[in-house]
């Protein structure tokens, strides 16, 4: 260990203490490409601005190019003694051109700049692989939806029952949140078009390099408008964390659903073999592994949320070391979602319904009151009246055990003469369904138009 890049002004190198709470190479090591095509794009910059010949320029190239194939190739190699992916970069690079020139290409950057620049590059890579993997729960639930097209279930709030809706319907619902994810995840794209390079340490740099150079050479539309905020701001990884913890929230609700049916007393799905696990005890188990830890990680993904708003809260301006700390959280919620989106993908695909179960369990509950009361209003009978007539035959079932449907015409008309036989044609289940028929509704033609819909907006995102 040395004080290989500000040797000067110290008289020793760091203590081993402060060498330990220092090293990042630990976690930064995976931004090494992106250093290294940085690194391209500022010797392009350097030569433009005179400071480094067109010999040096090239053997600067060279060099990088190799580090670049190494690194593609996993031998990237790195030293007890690199405190981080920019130290160990110039190291190597001392190695293969010697110091002098490598020492050159430090000039007129600053680790600020780079990791900032960087942090970004991955973000945007990263992001586009969410999309992909976002798309493919979605195409889950879009195809179950379509194969089960038809089929009832219980609609609920509170956790009870409340009305019948469709099947479909209700998988599609977990659907568009991760549409609005996709979203956020464009809009945060368009926020991740300028580059922080040539910000140097925290004011821009003396030696005429020109960032916009940089910032075209490395994909960016334009570079930063400020340099302080370009090194210091990381309200960027911040969204990202906190999409990647909406999306953990959203899946895990969809997990928790998902749970739900699985269980012996409900009964509406069975999960496939290879996407559930047995138990070492009890031979009957099949475990719902994928969805409950989809529901634990989304913890995992809120706290890395909130660990990095806290470190950001109160920094001042411009770069502090503080802002190490935002590597681990976001590569950590980055590489969950790359664990969940799949394996929840796989578990809805290979989810199986019992059709039979959740149509006979959709009229349980008295579920179909609502469309009593409804069908009272049409006969003009004011809502607050309706409610209350309802309520009565449903407390009269409850006590006689029986379903509303089952109720015989002099017990109907026993409740309020309002309550004529005809009432019986809304008392069933696909009827009241159909019935819900307005935009948005869980009526089949509804729910085929939104299933139609769903494809159309995703696949503006393919
Ligand atoms: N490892 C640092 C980070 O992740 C890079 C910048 C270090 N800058 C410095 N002046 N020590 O933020």
């Amino acid at each position: 260990m040395s004080a290989g890049l500000w040797g000067g002004r110290f008289e020793s190198g760091p203590s081993p203490e402060m060498f330990a709470i220092s090293q990042s190479i630990g976690f930064d090591i995976r931004l090494a490409g992106l250093d290294l095509f940085a690194s391209l794009a500022h010797a392009k910059a350097l030569h433009a601005a005179l400071l480094i010949s067109e010999e040096e320029l090239e053997g600067l190239n060279f060099a990088i190019n190799t580090l670049i194939s190494r690194c593609s190739e996993g031998e990237f190699n790195v030293d007890s003694s690199d405190e981080d992916v920019h130290s160990a970069l110039e190291r190597q690079l001392g190695e293969l051109v010697g110091e002098e020139l490598a020492g050159r290409l430090r000039a007129g950057r600053s680790r600020n700049d780079q990791i900032a620049t960087e942090i970004r590059m991955y973000l945007r890579i990263e992001l586009v692989r969410l999309i992909s993997e976002i798309l493919q729960v979605i195409d889950a639930l879009a195809a179950k939806a379509e194969r089960y097209l038809g089929v009832a279930m219980p609609g609920r709030t509170h956790m009870q029952q409340a009305q019948p809706v469709l099947l479909s319907h209700h998988l599609l619902a977990h659907a568009w949140p991760l549409v609005r994810d996709l979203a956020r995840i464009d809009g945060l794209l368009e926020r991740l078009t300028e580059s922080p390079y040539g910000s140097a340490a925290l004011g821009g740099s003396t030696l005429g390099l020109d960032p916009e150079l940089v910032a075209e050479e490395l994909g960016f539309a334009s570079s930063v408008q400020n340099s302080i905020d370009g090194t210091s701001s990381r309200d960027l990884v911040t969204e990202a964390a906190y999409i990647t913890a909406q999306i953990g929230v959203d899946l895990s609700r969809l997990a928790e659903d998902i749970i739900f049916w699985c269980t012996q007393e409900v009964g509406f799905a069975r999960l496939d073999d290879a996407w559930s696990t047995g138990s070492s005890i009890m031979p009957q188990k099949k475990n719902p592994d994928i969805a409950e830890l989809t529901r634990g990680k989304a913890g995992r993904l809120i706290g890395n949320l909130t660990g990095l708003l806290t470190t950001c809260k109160g920094l001042p301006l411009a770069y502090n070391r503080d802002l190490q700390e935002d590597k681990e959280p976001i590569f950590d919620s980055l590489d969950q979602l790359g664990l969940v989106l799949p394996a929840m993908a796989g578990l809805v695909a290979t989810l199986a319904f019992d059709s039979e179960r959740t149509e006979l369990m959709s009229s349980a509950g008295f579920s179909l009151a609502t469309d009593m009361a409804d069908w009272l209003v049409r006969r003009r009978v004011p809502f607050a009246r309706a409610h209350e007539i309802t309520g009565q035959a449903v407390r009269f079932c409850e006590e006689n055990g029986l379903n509303l449907e089952q109720m015989t015409d002099e017990q109907l008309a026993g409740i309020s003469p309002a309550l004529t036989p005809e009432v019986r044609q809304v008392l069933n289940v696909h009827g009241a369904i159909e019935a819900r028929n307005g935009a948005g509704g869980t009526a089949t033609v509804r729910v085929s138009e939104q299933l139609k819909h769903l494809m159309d907006v995703t696949a503006a995102y393919r």
